[in-house]
C-alpha cells in the first residue's frame, strides 16, 4: 500500500508520515530532504540558488549519500530548496527515484508537495496535512530552538507565510490536495490525536 502524505511547511506531516510507516511497516521517504539536498549541493558547489542551469546539471549529479541530514533541516536550507522546488528541470529529476521508493513489493510512505497530485496520484490513501500559519510558526519555533538555532516568532512566520506562497503558487506540481485526498486539520490537535486520526483515515481507505 502506497500511503501519500502532503501538506505546507511545518504542518506535521513529516511527524505524521514517519508514524504511519512504524504503524504499518512500510519505509519511508521524505521527499522534502531531496529539494534540501539540491539546495545544498548548490551552496556547496558556489552557485547562486537561482541559477537554473546549474540546478539541472547538480539535479542529476548529487549523491544522496554525501549529506548528513543535519545540515539539510536548518532554515536557510529550507528556503533555498523551496527555489529550487520551483524549477521544472529539477522536479523532473527528482521523479524517477520517489517513483522507485513509492514501488517497492509492499508499498511504502512518502510525504511531500505533490506526491497524491503527480508522483503517485494511484495511491490508494492520501492526507493532505494541514494547520494555520501560527501554529505552524509555533511549531518551527519550538523545532528550530531544539537545534540551537536562534529566530524570532514574527520572522519564521514571515518564512512560513513566503514558503507556501512559493509551494502553492508555483506553476510545475503546486502545492495542493489531490481531489481525492482527505484533509487533516492537525491545529487543534496533539500529536497523539493525529496520529489516531491519520490511521484512521487510512484504515478506512484500505477498508474499501
Ligand atoms: O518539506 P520540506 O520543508 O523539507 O520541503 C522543503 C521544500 O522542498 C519545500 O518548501 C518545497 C519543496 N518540496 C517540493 O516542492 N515537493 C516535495 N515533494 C517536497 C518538498
Amino acid at each position: 500500500m502506497v500511503i501519500a502524505v502532503d501538506g505546507p511547511a511545518a504542518s506535521g506531516k513529516g511527524t505524521l508520515a514517519r508514524r504511519l510507516a512504524a504503524h504499518y511497516g512500510l519505509p519511508y521517504l521524505d521527499t522534502g530532504l531531496l529539494y534540501r539536498m539540491v539546495a545544498r549541493a548548490m551552496r556547496d558547489a558556489g552557485k547562486d540558488i537561482h541559477d537554473a542551469e546549474a540546478a539541472t546539471v547538480i539535479v542529476s549529479t548529487f549523491d544522496e549519500k554525501a549529506f548528513a541530514e543535519d545540515s539539510l533541516r536548518g532554515r536557510e536550507i529550507g528556503e533555498a530548496a523551496s527555489v529550487v522546488a520551483a524549477m521544472p528541470a529539477v522536479r523532473k529529476g527528482l521523479i524517477d527515484r520517489q517513483r522507485r521508493f513509492a514501488g517497492q513489493p509492499g508499498g511504502a510512505v512518502l510525504d511531500g508537495r505533490d506526491i497524491g497530485t503527480v508522483i503517485c496520484p494511484e495511491a490508494p490513501a492520501k492526507l493532505f496535512v494541514t494547520a494555520t500559519p501560527e501554529v505552524r510558526a509555533a511549531r518551527r519555533h519550538k523545532e528550530l530552538a531544539g537545534r540551537g538555532e536562534l529566530a524570532t516568532f514574527d520572522g519564521i512566520l514571515a518564512d512560513i507565510r513566503r514558503r507556501d506562497a512559493r509551494d502553492s503558487g508555483r506553476s510545475d506540481a503546486p502545492l495542493k490536495a489531490a481531489e481525492d485526498a482527505d484533509i487533516l486539520d492537525t491545529s487543534a490537535l496533539t500529536v497523539e490525536e493525529a496520529v489516531a486520526a491519520a490511521i484512521a483515515i487510512v484504515d478506512a481507505r484500505r477498508a474499501g
